[in-house]
């Protein structure tokens, strides 16, 4: 009988998408994924340590799988991803949940089918966790989970170790594939029927770096324009440190390149911007912003942004309230401060309270949800390019899909079907999503 096997992803788009190659090993062995845990013969969960309540999630659902276990024996668990690459979490689980069959890290996927078969032959759980990045494998098998659009990896790891931040550590350094390779892949991808694709590194803005080749991201953003015939492209996440007037200018000249960009600033206060090691100011940032909306006028700007850093005073943080005013993001990620041990701020003093931290974040969030829906309330009446995805969860008697600038549209109308774009009239706006018929 054919093997079953079920994986949970948490975390970002690189999990998103190393999960798809995990996929793709499995479809090789004969394994047929399920949601039904319950008739899994393998259960993954692909991790992330990005914050604590993520990793305290994690190790909750690991904990319970144990029961499962003791009822399955033949069952095989797989511990994956950003959170067990820290050694001391992944001896944690080996010591507390010992029925783990394989624990393997960020930088062990290209072996996935070895460590499968070694842990399958195992009684003791299988550690496979190699602390250095190595070269970037090309050519893993792949299932992507989505028929129209797909994550391409552009780099690899981070160089720039903001002062909160875990991923340099479990990911590695930063790699960037050869523009070659990624053209052949988006290429591939278009005759195939993809219309959409996002470009992934932590900072695409430094990608080619490392190459031999003089290459930057926006000749690259300009190749994948030019040669491979894809229709929205998409890319994330662009540290404003690296964000240069030639990228603005080719995002504005592209012909397929979106007219979004997720600029994340973390925070709005000088003084907090320097002890997260950002690498640029304030002014620098509303510089880059009003730079990137005289390119692009209609550019749509979103961001992340992090509530209570160590020393957070209420006038840092009423420098955050105000910047988010004067850019005026269509959205905004905003994050509690989580401390991850093992970084700078982990250590730094005056960590702030909870009750402090919730009753900041309220404020920004009732703050950026006015904005949200000012950008919103100006689309009603306007026709916009919709990216058709299929029925929505709510209301399946509605389509749900995305415009260039990543807006969700909830639509009616005639004869649509996933993977078209679509022309869609907006009819009214929401805070997170828009209503609109084609
Ligand atoms: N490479 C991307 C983001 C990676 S993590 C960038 O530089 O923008 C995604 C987001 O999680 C970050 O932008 C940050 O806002 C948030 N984040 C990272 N570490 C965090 C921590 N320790 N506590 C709270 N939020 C954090
Ligand atoms: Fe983390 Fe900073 Fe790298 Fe983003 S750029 S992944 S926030 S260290
Ligand atoms: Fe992503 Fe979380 Fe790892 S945000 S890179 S999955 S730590």
């Amino acid at each position: 009988m054919q093997k079953k096997y079920t994986m949970t992803v948490f975390g970002c788009q690189m999990n998103e998408r190393d999960a798809e190659t995990i996929r793709g090993f499995l479809d090789e062995l004969g394994y047929e994924e399920t949601e039904d845990v319950a008739e899994a013969d393998l259960i993954i969960m692909n991790t992330c340590a990005v914050r604590e309540k993520a990793e305290a999630k994690v190790l909750g659902r690991i904990g319970k799988l144990g029961q499962l276990k003791e009822k399955k024996p033949h069952l095989t668990i797989a511990i994956c991803g950003c959170m067990v690459q820290q050694e001391k979490v992944a001896n944690y689980i080996r010591k507390n949940f010992p029925f783990v069959d394989l624990i393997f890290g960020t930088h062990n996927i290209a072996s996935f089918p070895d460590l499968l078969q070694q842990a399958l032959d195992s009684e003791e759980t299988v550690v496979a966790l190699r602390a250095e990045e190595g070269k970037i494998v090309e050519g893993l098998p792949v299932r992507r989970t989505d028929k129209f659009k797909a994550w391409v990896n552009i780099t690899y790891g981070c160089n720039n170790f903001c002062s909160y931040c875990i991923v340099p550590y479990v990911r590695g350094r930063e790699r960037s594939r050869l523009p070659e390779e990624i053209i052949r892949e988006i290429k591939t991808l278009a005759e195939n029927g993809y219309l959409e694709v996002t470009l992934l590194g932590q900072n695409v803005n430094s990608y080619g770096k490392d190459l031999a080749k003089q290459v930057d991201f926006a000749d690259l953003l300009a190749r994948v324009d030019q040669e491979t015939g894809i229709k929205r492209i998409r890319f994330t996440t662009s540290h404003p440190r690296d964000f240069t007037e030639k990228l603005a200018r080719t995002i504005a000249d592209g012909k397929n390149i979106c007219e979004h960009i997720h600029l994340p600033v973390q925070a709005g206060s000088n003084r907090i911007l320097k002890l997260m090691n950002r690498g640029y100011t304030r002014e620098h940032y509303l510089q880059l912003v009003e730079m990137i909306r005289q390119h692009e006028p209609d550019c749509a700007l979103t961001t992340d942004i992090i509530v209570g850093f160590p020393g957070e005073t209420e006038e840092d943080f009423a420098a955050t309230l105000d910047l988010v005013d004067q850019v005026s993001y269509d959205a905004a990620f905003t994050f509690l401060y989580s401390p991850r041990s093992g970084t700078p701020a982990a250590e730094m003093p005056d960590q702030i309270s909870d009750e402090i931290k919730k009753e900041r974040f309220q404020r920004l969030l009732a703050l950026q949800n006015k904005h949200s829906l000012r950008h919103n309330k100006k689309l009603v009446g306007q026709k916009v390019e919709v990216l058709a995805e299929g029925p929505s969860k709510t209301d399946p008697t509605v389509f749900t899909g995305r415009t260039r600038t990543n807006k969700v549209v909830n639509f009616t109308g005639e004869n649509i079907e996933p993977g078209k774009l679509i022309t869609v009239e907006i009819t009214e706006a929401r805070t997170w999503s828009l209503l609109g018929r084609s």
